[in-house]
């Protein structure tokens, strides 16, 4: 079965072809952040006129010759969360192609279908940990099978690449933040050196599932204004704010790990990207000897992109009459689409 999958959430324009839920035939990815630099962030109205110009030609260059969807059995489309101007130009396109090409459409939770990327590698085992560290969101949820989630916890505040982006800032580097911030502390890190200063790991010894971002915006702007920021400070303050944030997260998952026990742990999500997270997790599961099979995706699809959203649909099939399909831009992790 091929799904075609639509992802407009934000500020990528993305649409691909799956096969079973597992095998991708084709992703394309239009990205308007090189636009969104030079504000420093995303404005939402910005971004929408941004997709309404990219979906056609993406949907086209996805296509290729099989302009009328012929090989395309059904269309999967990202409802929410998300601006709203973003998603509806998604939306309203599945829904066009839905109605004309006379195939099912399939509504996908983003945060959901986010933890499906880990599916083009090796299918992960039930029952899932599963942690979505995204632009907007941290959520761990226990995945029992498709469709049946029970949410562990999040954050109180800040998500983890909010934390990212906003320190990035503090720090003057471009929109988006979390890689650019990432990239600055592996000059650091490339030189084996430790960071002398030590950024709060807030809620770290309770013994819960929760996370708070909001006061490494804090400790990073005292920082900054004590030194009187230099470029040659910047490298060990953007390594220090990366490893408070990878050691929140890695910490807590690891107590989750061996509380539920799963067959497996997915990290995914734009963060999941990061490479001092993704090494951390490895190198704590391998430490502590914890029998879990560990599932991240290529960086390239822990960004959004619409393989996920078309896995996704594969899985946790739920076709719905084109009237009942509306963009949600509050859903979260545990909404029903
Ligand atoms: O999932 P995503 O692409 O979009 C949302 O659904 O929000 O996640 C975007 C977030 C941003 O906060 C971005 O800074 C962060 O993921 N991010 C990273 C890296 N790549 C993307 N954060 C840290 N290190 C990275 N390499
Ligand atoms: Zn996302």
């Amino acid at each position: 079965m091929r799904i075609l999958g639509i992802e407009s959430s934000c500020d990528e324009t993305a649409v691909s072809i799956v096969e079973d839920g597992v095998k991708i035939i084709s992703n394309v990815v239009a990205s308007s952040a090189e636009m969104h630099a030079k504000t420093g962030g995303v404005i939402p109205e910005q971004a929408a006129r941004e997709q309404v110009k990219s979906i056609i030609p993406v949907l086209i260059e996805t296509l290729g010759v099989d302009k009328n969807g012929n090989d395309i059995d059904a269309i999967a489309v990202t409802v929410g969360p998300g601006l709203i101007g973003s998603l509806l130009v998604g939306v309203e396109a599945a829904k066009t192609l839905s109605y004309v090409w006379g195939k099912p459409i399939i509504p996908v939770n983003h945060l959901v279908g986010h933890l499906y990327a880990t599916w083009f590698k090796k299918v992960p085992k039930f029952p899932s940990l599963g942690l979505v560290v995204s632009g907007g969101h941290t959520d761990l949820v226990l995945i029992k099978d498709h469709g049946k989630m029970e949410y562990i916890g999040g954050t109180r505040d800040d998500a983890a690449g909010e934390a990212f982006d906003k320190t990035a800032r503090l720090l003057g580097l471009p929109y988006p933040g979390g890689p650019n911030l990432s990239k600055r502390a592996q000059e650091f890190l490339d030189k084996n050196q430790k960071p002398l200063i030590f950024f709060p790991r807030p809620l770290s010894d309770e013994d819960n599932f929760e996370w708070s971002f909001s006061g490494l915006k804090t400790a990073v702007t005292r920082e900054v204004q004590k030194r009187k920021l230099k470029e040659d400070d910047i490298p060990e303050i953007a390594a220090e704010v990366q490893e408070a944030i990878v050691d929140s997260l890695v910490s807590k998952c690891v107590k989750a790990i061996l509380k539920y026990k799963p067959a497996s742990f997915l990290l995914a999500g734009g963060v999941a990207a990061n490479s001092r997270l993704r090494e951390k997790f490895e190198s704590e599961l391998t430490s502590k000897n914890i029998k879990v099979d560990f599932h991240v995706p290529e960086p390239k699809l822990c960004t959004d992109n619409a393989t996920y959203i078309a896995s996704c649909a594969y899985f946790n099939n739920q076709e719905k009459d084109i009237e009942d399909i509306d963009a949600n831009p509050e859903l979260t992790i545990q909404d029903k689409v």
